[in-house]
């Protein structure tokens, strides 16, 4: 049904559109330009060369509709976090659940990570949903996990550990 891909610089219009949409109330990434979508963009070689972050596109019916990424834990590089988004008018179609189980795939097998951490604020229901549609288990509350338009805000906390050793 879809496939990932590394982003690439010219993905940064369709991001830029889809993170302007209003619907991404409970997600901490604003962006205020195509070109500053772009720098940031040009950036994920060098963060993969450094083993710092995996950012990939949705591809679904060949076009870009989302992102699934996974961010590593600098002092703790067994660990990784899960970040995703779509596109609002694909919403409630599987496609985030199948792209996280797509990511998995590559962190466990590619990156050889132990510890997957997926966060999100209490309120976003279909987020913790995709965590759990994946198998992953609740922890606990992280209070003021990130920042999200100037407040720090709580977070639940999904993790999934395999082969701890
Ligand atoms: C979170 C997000 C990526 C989910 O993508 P998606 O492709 O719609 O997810 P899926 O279809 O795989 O699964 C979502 C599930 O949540 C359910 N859901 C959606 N809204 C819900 C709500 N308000 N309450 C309860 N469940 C809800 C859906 O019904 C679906 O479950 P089902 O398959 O059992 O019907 C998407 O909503 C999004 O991009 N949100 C904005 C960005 C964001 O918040 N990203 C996550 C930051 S932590």
């Amino acid at each position: 049904m879809i496939r990932l891909r590394y982003q690439e610089v010219f993905d940064a219009e369709k991001y830029f559109q889809i993170l302007s949409d209003p619907a991404f109330e409970y997600f901490d990434v604003r962006v205020e330009s195509v070109e500053e979508e772009r720098e940031w963009l040009a950036q994920n070689a060098e963060r993969r060369e450094k083993n710092q972050e995996y950012n990939y596109a949705i591809i679904y019916e060949g076009e870009v509709v989302g992102a699934c990424g996974i961010a590593i834990d600098q002092r703790r590089p067994h660990k990784g976090e899960i970040g995703y988004f779509l596109q609002r008018e694909l919403w409630g179609k599987g496609i985030t659940t199948e792209a996280v189980r797509q990511i998995e795939k590559i962190a466990l097998e590619k990156l050889g990570l132990v510890r997957l951490e997926i966060l999100m604020e209490p309120e976003n229901r279909a987020s913790e949903k995709v965590a759990i549609k994946c198998g992953y288990e609740k922890e606990g509350l992280v209070r003021g996990a990130y920042k999200r338009d100037g407040m720090y805000r709580n977070c639940l906390l999904y993790a999934k550990v395999v082969n701890p050793g």
